[in-house]
């Protein structure tokens, strides 16, 4: 994919545009809040709201991004006939204890957890494979055909230390399988995920591992927490915890000191059951096939309860080695889950789910060229007769697929010729008090500066001969 400087034009919101990522995906620096509440914002003393710790706008300049994002999602889930779900933003708490897990970060630290008016007790989602899974059982779709496929894109919340790449509010991308347990949709949601991001412009790698089932895997908790007991005085305090909490967790510490220990601790790939091994050496092998590049991992645990055999996360090519970065997306295998939340016994299920803000700032990072969504003419007025007969011109064109843009709230013809200017528009249209009268529009050739005169009633089917040579050199 070609690679060119997206430069970010200035905010709408601010005077000024940000400068670096960390100023357009943190939270306003202490001088930033103090502008922003500065007299010239304070104003008969309405001090204007600031926006929560660790949530953020998503402002004009930034939509490509997010737009060039969606399309792609779309395109690969069709392609790979996942069909689209939307799922609440609000779920009963209870579904998310009974899914990520009482002893998780999530469950333990970062939850939106409130009563709403009626006394239920309510979450604001921190991730939507739980909703998904609700959904499956809720609306029969055991009943279809299996597998069922989905894919999702919303919002979720985490009560988490806001840094960069991770917010309290972020968006993820998501693709589940239910109902089948073939180890070729472990690699195809792993295969889709590397295209997804190649296409956006991201080399990645997956880290992949497998965790066995529940039985294998309370085997294995019991010799790494014997090997970690016999080494308690030399492990952080956050080790300490995990070792009675959650074991599997030790694996996950970053802490310089307990790295040796974690080093020599058993590997689970030595613990994985028959079954386990199998289904993992046949999902590597379609991995092989497919020619995705994948690491074993074999201290990959992730940090929700639910997950049985396969688990994996995206890295971007570039930040491999530097495991303290985030992760571009997870996911895995949770052959319980459905069972676990009522669905037909024995329903296995995996899937994958990508954070939209850490894709958009890799894609920043690789300065990854964005598609431009052109206009073809500027529609420009002056008079109030103009503007009237104006409107309907204007929707005229835009109905008949001309790509036309207008600046009605202004007044002034040579301001209304720059942001012509500005929009890179071939041609832009002219109707004054004068053609008004007459049943005419200008059309000014926006490179020449020339300007012709035309029947009003013709405008259309001109604009469409003026501007087929443009669209012949778009496609080819
Ligand atoms: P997760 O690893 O918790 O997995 O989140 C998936 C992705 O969401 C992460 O890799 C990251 O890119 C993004 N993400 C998570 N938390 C934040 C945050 N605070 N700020 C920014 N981005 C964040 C899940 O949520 C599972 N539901 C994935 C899955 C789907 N497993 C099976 N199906």
């Amino acid at each position: 994919m070609p690679k060119k400087v997206f430069s970010i034009k200035k905010s709408v919101s601010s005077k000024k545009a940000p400068e670096s990522e960390e100023e357009l995906f943190s939270e306003p620096s202490e001088t930033k809040k103090a502008v922003v509440n500065s007299p010239s914002v304070v104003r008969a003393g309405k001090r204007t709201p600031e926006l929560l710790r660790g949530f953020r706008d998503i402002l004009p300049d930034e939509q490509p991004y997010w737009d060039m994002v969606r399309d792609a999602t779309r395109s690969v889930a069709e392609a790979y006939s996942f069909d689209r779900i939307d799922l609440p933003i609000l779920e009963r708490e209870e579904l998310i204890l009974r899914t990520i897990g009482k002893q998780t970060d999530i469950v333990e630290k970062e939850m939106y957890a409130f009563e709403d008016q009626g006394g239920d007790r309510v979450v604001l989602r921190p991730e939507m494979t739980a909703s998904a899974v609700r959904a499956y059982i809720n609306h029969g779709m055991l009943n279809l055909s299996q597998p069922v496929k989905l894919y999702y894109m919303g919002p979720n919340f985490r009560y988490e230390r806001p840094q960069a790449g991770r917010y309290r509010q972020h968006h993820q991308i998501g693709f589940e399988v239910m109902g089948s347990e073939e180890p070729i949709l472990d690699a195809q949601l792993m295969v889709l995920t590397f295209h997804l991001l190649k296409d956006l412009g991201i080399d990645t790698v997956m880290h992949v591992n497998s965790i066995g089932t529940l039985e294998s895997r309370q085997q294995y908790k019991t010799e790494l927490t014997s090997y970690y007991r016999s080494k308690r005085n030399q492990i952080c305090e956050d080790c300490k915890r995990r070792l009675l909490k959650n074991p599997l967790r030790l694996l996950d510490c970053k802490v310089e000191t307990c790295q040796p220990i974690k080093a020599d601790a058993p590997q689970i790939l030595d613990w994985l059951d028959e079954d386990s091994k199998n289904h993992f050496m046949h999902v590597l092998e379609f991995l092989d096939e497919a020619g995705v590049p994948y690491t074993l991992d074999s201290r990959l645990v992730r940090g929700l309860d639910y997950y049985t055999r396969t688990v994996f996360e995206i890295w971007a090519a570039a930040d491999e080695g530097e495991r303290s970065q985030n992760s571009l997306g997870g996911g895995g295998r949770y052959d319980n889950l459905i069972e676990m939340l009522g669905g037909r016994e024995g329903t296995p299920a995996c899937g994958v789910a990508l954070g939209m803000e850490r894709i958009i700032l890799a894609m920043r990072e690789l300065q990854v060229e964005i598609p431009k969504h052109g206009a073809d003419v500027f529609f420009a007025q002056l008079g109030d007769a103009a503007r009237r007969q104006g409107l309907r011109l204007f929707e005229e064109c835009r109905r008949s697929g001309i790509r036309i843009r207008e600046a009605f709230g202004k007044n002034a013809l040579k301001t209304q010729l720059e942001l012509a200017n500005k929009c890179a528009v071939p041609y832009t249209l002219i109707l004054g008090q004068k053609e008004v009268l007459d049943g005419t529009i200008i059309i000014r050739d926006m490179e020449s500066g020339a300007q012709e005169i035309a029947d009003v009633t013709k405008i259309v089917s001109l604009l469409k001969k003026k501007l087929e040579p443009k669209e012949k050199e778009e496609k080819s």
